[in-house]
């Protein structure tokens, strides 16, 4: 993304966001989150923050890049000269991105895996207990999990030192839908299995006495990760939206089809984790186990396997794209090397950190931890602030406006800018540290 061309139209920002935002945080962490924190309850907050939180901090994100037609570290400079502090919503966005995508590549690598398997026809013969075993013996493995993972983090950089526009996104816009119809597919196979009906009141049925801190955490951090915010990609995106465009409207219909495939990725896993006997706790192999078991009762399951696993591969790198563009964005700018340099070093390091979480599980899980549950809702603070108190309602309204018609509610957006969000998130953080 070198030049600022600026997207042709709605249609592209909106492909470009959602091509970030979905991906493996929808169809695999989801329904593992949801699963380990409680089932209705946590869907509950997770609805809640997406509304109340997640779409103004997309909107101002978009708003921010689009303002100052620069990515983030520039905007934030252009915005406001002589706050250098805000610099570090930039800082720790790139330390997010280099984490995230160290064993987000590692999950990416699984589901090559799972496409090599399912086109060798490897999973169609196997019984729910040997599906687990199977998951569980190659994600404890160290050989092939690293060999898929390099192989996914080359693929993704040689797309990021190609151009991210004019490949994949392109790609992106036709494969994408395809993929929401396997899963609609799946949702309407998994609720028709014996047993549905748990999955289901599972999923719906908010249990509220399992609420506690930890819930409403992992429940924001969630948020924050499946939108992909608090990291500047989505300012950058809106410095390449145009002025006549609509960024409300954007912000609502990427938020939408993010939590729409999340839910829908709920309600085709957790019906069949009850009917085959799997525990809705089972965590990060979810997926990996349940829905083989699905394909394995299908009509037709031998391609629908074999297409899920290639388009979740596929949602996969255009979400990795995203995150190495943040990396590579920051060593061009600030250390000044050439593009094509920065992505062979940046996907290098990278690689290196997914190596020690291929071998350590704890690494792993600690920088998954860490980066959705602490960096990016502490950069989203702070992106709230910069839009509610420094840029204003004048400013964010005009912002807003330009496209030439009246936004309603802007009262309410502020005060969800200036004063809801920041302190929900602050208190957020202060709860589950027992501080209050
Ligand atoms: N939003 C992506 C997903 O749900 O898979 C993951 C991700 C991409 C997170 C980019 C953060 C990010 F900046």
């Amino acid at each position: 993304m070198d030049q600022r061309d600026g997207f042709s139209n709605k249609f592209g920002v909106i492909a470009a966001a959602a091509g970030s935002a979905i991906g493996l945080g929808n169809i695999w962490r989801f329904p593992y989150v949801l699963g380990q924190n409680g089932g209705g309850a946590f869907l509950l907050i997770y609805l809640f923050f997406i509304v109340a939180i997640g779409v103004p901090v997309l909107l101002s994100e978009l708003l921010i890049g689009r303002k100052a037609q620069q990515g983030v570290f520039g905007a934030f400079r252009v915005l406001a000269p002589g706050f250098k502090f805000f610099k570090i919503v930039g800082v720790m966005g790139v330390g997010a991105a280099f984490l995230i995508l160290s064993f987000y590549a590692v999950v990416a690598g699984w589901t090559i895996e799972y496409t090599v398997l399912a086109t060798a026809n490897q999973l169609g013969d196997k019984s729910p207990a040997e599906l687990a075993t199977l998951f569980s013996d190659f994600s404890s493995s160290f050989w092939r999990p690293l060999f898929y993972m390099v192989v996914f983090m080359a693929l993704t950089a040689a797309i990021v030192m190609g151009g991210v526009k004019n490949g994949i996104e392109k790609y992106s816009k036709i494969l994408m839908p395809l993929l929401l119809l396997i899963i609609i597919v799946l949702c309407i196979n998994s609720v028709t299995l014996d047993g549905a009906m748990q999955g289901l009141s599972f999923l719906f049925k908010p249990d509220f006495s399992k609420i506690n801190s930890d819930v409403i955490l992992e429940a924001l951090g969630q948020a924050f990760f499946s939108l992909s915010l608090g990291m500047g990609i989505i300012a950058t995106y809106g410095s390449y939206v145009q002025k006549k465009e609509n960024l409300l409207q954007t912000a609502v219909s990427v938020s939408f089809a993010d939590t729409l495939i999340a839910v829908l990725a709920g309600v085709a896993i957790f019906p069949a984790v009850f009917a085959f006997g799997i525990k809705p706790d089972a965590g990060p192999g979810l997926v990996f186990v349940t829905l083989p078991n699905i394909f394995n009762q299908m009509m037709g399951g031998y391609f629908f396997a074999v297409g899920f696993f290639i388009l979740l591969f596929i949602a996969a790198l255009t979400s990795s794209v995203s995150l190495l563009e943040v990396v590579v964005a920051y060593i061009t700018e600030e250390l000044k090397l050439k593009r094509k340099k920065a992505t062979i070093i940046g996907a290098f390091l990278i690689t290196v950190f997914g190596i020690f979480c291929v071998a350590y599980p704890v690494l792993f899980t600690s920088f998954e931890w860490t980066t959705s549950n602490i960096l990016l809702p502490l950069s989203g603070i702070l992106i709230t602030i910069f839009v509610g108190w420094f840029l204003g309602k004048k400013q964010t309204r005009a912002e807003l406006e330009s496209h030439g018609s009246k936004i309603r509610m802007i009262g309410l957006l502020m005060l969800i800018l200036k004063i809801f969000a920041p302190i929900a998130i602050a208190l957020v953080f202060l709860n589950n540290l027992n501080l209050i």
